[in-house]
């Protein structure tokens, strides 16, 4: 398969590991090895026990006992571990997908949704979200779109990167469209349970569609992307199987330590999800204010989930320049739109770091240096 380059992982690579303030990361706070054995008691020795052969393919039983107490109607079966969310969404697209597909896609959206079934040769309908709607999602653009040849459905939700969500009416709606045209329905739900509102928490689609796959994984609501543990969750058996056979030829099994500490974080996954929420929340209050005052230069668009946001500029300079003068001059990474393929006017931002406060400070001090505006 040739694919083109991944644009954000791409820009990552060049700048995550050497800019001081990440003002743009997706994933909650982490936490080191030492945090998480500290939550539950005599794990410091089991850990140093903890056998490094290969582990089961599905990935360890109790692992998957503990994914599925996070979906209403799931047992262990009904999950599959793989290394990360992206391993899931490379191995479920190869297995669904024959060239000439169809499949309508949300966008903008994280690269491998839909670039995964371009390299295939599937045709691809980007599914936009609509900005003057608060980001929303028109769903006569489904029925506009359908094809003989249309497959499945692939969305994300809480969503990056504008943190918008669906009502739980609207998501009711994109089911009902597709079991009656006999269509896949794949949520990325990575940024699950980082709701601000636990009512906005929608139903996993895999607990309510036989035909829907939830994606989901450690690396963000958790703050555990290290770990490179994730999984997709469905009751399509054979979509499953086939998914196993696959997985043969990418990662065979996950990590044997990583599978151990996700457990951890699992069994203690209240606390570790106050713990991220209250940071986000902290830092959501501290942007408020930020684009309250800086209103003539942004137009912020609230999320209402997630760790992320995407913020358009309002001056006249396009987004790239901006982002890359400002990790030169201040050492603070954003994302510019064009790396989503959209347009070159928005940025995407990250709250969901202790620092984040120190970022804002120096994107501010920039904006000081850079614009010639009064605080009004
Ligand atoms: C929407 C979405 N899906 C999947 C992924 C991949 O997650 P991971 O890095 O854990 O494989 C990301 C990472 O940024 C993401 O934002």
């Amino acid at each position: 398969m040739k694919i083109s380059p991944f644009k954000l992982e791409r820009y990552f690579a060049k700048y995550e590991f050497k800019s001081p303030y990440l003002l743009s990361s997706s994933d909650c706070e982490s936490f080191s090895i030492q945090e998480l054995l500290n939550l539950e008691e005599n794990s410091r020795d089991k850990f140093f026990d903890h056998w490094l052969g290969y582990t089961e393919s599905e990935g360890d039983p109790e692992l998957r006992t503990e994914i599925a107490n996070l979906y209403s109607t799931l047992s262990k079966d009904e999950i599959f571990c793989f290394a990360g969310a992206q391993e899931g969404i490379f191995v479920f697209l190869n297995t669904l997908l024959d060239k000439n597909d169809h499949i309508i896609v949300q966008f903008p959206a994280y690269q491998s949704l839909y670039e995964i079934e371009k390299a295939m040769g599937c045709e691809v309908s980007l599914w936009k979200l609509d900005e003057k709607l608060q980001w929303g999602l028109n769903l006569d653009f489904l029925h506009k779109n359908l094809r003989d040849n249309t497959k499945a459905i692939i969305i994300n939700l809480p969503h990056n990167p504008t943190g918008m969500t669906i009502s739980s009416e609207k998501l009711s709606q994109i089911v009902e469209f597709a079991q009656k045209n006999d269509l896949y329905l794949f949520v990325d739900e990575v940024y699950r349970y980082l709701e601000y509102q636990e009512m906005d928490r929608l139903p996993a689609i895999a607990d309510i569609y036989s035909k829907g796959i939830s994606l989901g994984v450690m690396s963000k609501a958790f703050g555990l992307a290290g770990l490179r543990i994730g999984w997709v969750a469905t009751k399509d058996m054979a979509l499953l199987a086939q998914m196993r056979a696959f997985k043969d030829y990418t990662t065979i099994c996950n990590s044997a330590p990583s599978e151990f500490l996700a457990k951890i974080a699992l069994k203690n996954k209240s606390k570790i999800l106050q713990r991220n929420l209250n940071i986000i929340n902290a830092n959501l209050q501290l942007l408020d204010s930020f684009f309250i005052k800086y209103k003539q230069l942004f137009e912020w668009i609230r999320p209402k989930a997630g760790s992320i946001g995407f913020v358009k500029i309002k001056f006249d300079q396009n987004v790239t320049d901006f982002c890359l003068d400002l990790v030169e001059k201040q050492g603070v990474l954003l994302l510019p739109s064009p790396l989503y393929e959209f347009d070159e006017k928005h940025f995407r931002i990250g709250f969901g770091r202790k620092n984040m406060p120190e970022a804002l400070t120096r994107l501010e001090q920039y904006v000081k240096e850079n614009f010639n505006i009064g605080e009004k």
